[in-house]
């Protein structure tokens, strides 16, 4: 069963995750994050960004893999996940540009643009910490629901209501890519940990389908229960539908600190 914190708010769920994040890197400098984009991890990337400003830290050879990036956006655009990794992540921490990748969209690679992704993070030594939210469809990564265990990166269909979701970041709905590259499930359950957040009402249903639900496909956050090491930091509300929370709950203040997360 994954380990579930329940975290008063936001801010509480990004001290949690930076910590553990600045206790890999402080272990192993050559760390390799697994990054995600959207809503979601901002306030992980916020609190580290605090962490190192007040106690820095040598992060200069730390590496990185994104998720998974939007096809087709022209070079440059400022909602394209490479925009936004180097916005969001590489700038506030002062990570090294060239040690993160993301995927690339350009229609033009796209037949190999998936074996070289896989072999890059091959070659970095695989992810240590993968940072993960949850789409309202299920999804993990760009992984929406039918999307095989065993998936590796490659180009996915956006399902209309996860262009609706992100519909936000652009000036018009019509304007979000529908495909995507994503790495698969089975890149992501390659990572040594897995964190999965998820704040919000929106996110409950989602979350109890991926702890709780049976482990299938059609909701591609369940494969998580396949992995070994698994850390899900929810609000009370992304928790609202979890049938097992007073035993989680019960874990987590009984956890000997030295476990970490
Ligand atoms: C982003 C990603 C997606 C998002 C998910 C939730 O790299 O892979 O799985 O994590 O769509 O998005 P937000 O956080 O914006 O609610």
């Amino acid at each position: 069963m994954a380990e579930v914190i329940v975290v008063e708010n936001e801010d509480a769920a990004g001290e949690l995750v930076a910590g553990a994040i600045r206790e890999l890197i402080t272990a192993r400098p050559e760390a390799v994050l697994g990054l995600a984009t959207g809503s979601t991890p901002l306030p992980v990337y916020r609190a580290f960004a605090r962490s190192l400003a007040a106690r820095p830290l040598d992060v200069s050879r730390v590496r990185g893999f994104s998720l998974d990036e939007y096809v087709g956006l022209p070079d440059g655009h400022r909602e394209s996940y490479r925009a936004v990794i180097s916005r969001d992540v590489v700038a506030p921490l002062g990570l090294t540009p060239g040690r993160i990748r993301v995927p690339s969209g350009d229609p033009a690679g796209l037949p190999t643009a998936g074996a070289d992704y896989e072999q890059a993070i091959v070659d970095a030594g695989g992810v240590d910490l993968q940072l993960l939210g949850i789409g309202r469809t299920g999804h993990l990564g760009f992984n929406e629901p039918g999307s095989s265990f065993a998936s590796l990166t490659r180009v996915k269909t956006l399902t209309p209501q996860t262009r609706a979701d992100n519909a936000r970041f652009f000036d018009s709905p019509a304007e979000v890519p529908i495909h995507c590259i994503t790495q698969g499930l089975g890149t992501i359950m390659r990572a040594r940990h897995l964190v999965l957040l998820a704040f919000g009402h929106g996110k409950a249903t989602a979350i109890a389908a991926a702890v709780e639900g049976p482990v299938t496909s059609s909701q591609p956050g369940s494969a998580i229960q396949l992995h070994p090491h698994v850390t899900v930091v929810v609000d009370e509300a992304a928790a609202g539908r979890l049938t097992n929370l007073d035993y989680f709950r019960y874990a987590w203040a009984n956890k000997p600190a030295w476990q970490g997360i």
